[in-house]
């Protein structure tokens, strides 16, 4: 069985629509909205193509309405690209993410899987590191072999004891300082993190082509052609190796 997980895809229809992997069984980690300014194309190919998907913290505020009041960073850029995202998307598809479960377990191919957008202690806001001690005191009591994971919009793979933590990274919005699409494919007991090119202009475009106010198109622009703010930012997790089997999983 071939598992495409994808995370973060934040209304970027150029980077979701240039994973044209195979897949038997697609995993969504939450977050389709906010950033950039596709929501509508993003929602529906959820929709169609995840087997399961979890809400994130930007599916949540999107669905309750909450307004976000940031003076800068990805706070201001949620505030003023969710009233893009509030007046692009229909009654439909807002239902459809405030009714996106926060956690789901799933069995594939003997693996028990558990889904969530951010950690199993704080399903949409807690920022997980990679880091084994972290992961650790969080996962005493999940009964799971990979715990699937997205938020940071930094891609890892660790062995906690005999747990998998992957995140795949951000579809739409990577923060590693690599402006391609990040996803992971998990096939045969083997978990590979990867990176396709796409159309970072088209994004771009749609973005300066907006009534976003000219301070959140130049932020935003940057950050998809680039991969990051230039602000330096200290909660970068370490790379880890791109790939990795899952240990002492049921499956043979
Ligand atoms: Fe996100």
């Amino acid at each position: 069985m071939r598992i495409l997980l994808v995370a973060d895809i934040h209304a970027n229809w150029p980077a979701l629509r240039a994973i044209e992997e195979p897949f038997d069984a697609c995993l969504v980690l939450g977050d389709l909205v906010d950033y950039a300014l596709e929501p509508t194309p993003c929602i529906d190919w959820v929709r169609r193509k995840a087997t399961h998907a979890v809400r994130g913290n930007h599916d949540h505020g999107v669905a309750q309405q909450v307004r976000v009041q940031g003076k800068n960073g990805f706070k201001y850029l949620t505030g003023v690209t969710r009233q893009v995202t509030q007046e692009r998307i229909s009654s439909d598809d807002r239902r459809f993410l405030g009714a996106l479960p926060v956690t789901k377990r799933v069995s594939l191919d003997g693996v028990k899987f558990l889904m969530v957008h951010a950690t199993p202690r704080d399903p949409l806001d807690e920022y997980s590191i990679a880091d084994v001690d972290f992961w650790s005191r969080r996962l005493a009591d999940v009964d799971a072999h990979v715990i699937c994971v997205g938020h940071t919009h930094h891609p890892y793979i660790l062995e906690v004891g005999d747990k998998l933590v992957i995140n795949p990274g951000s579809v739409g919005q990577p923060r590693d300082s690599d402006p391609r699409a990040s996803y992971a494919i998990i096939e045969n007991q083997r978990v590979e993190l990867k990176r396709i090119e796409y159309a970072v202009e088209e994004t771009v475009t749609s973005v300066l082509q907006s009534a976003l106010p000219e301070p959140a198109k130049a932020l935003l622009a940057e950050v998809f052609r680039t991969g990051s703010l230039a602000k330096p930012d200290s909660s970068r997790v370490k790379s880890e190796p791109p790939t990795t089997t899952i240990p002492n999983s049921a499956a043979s």
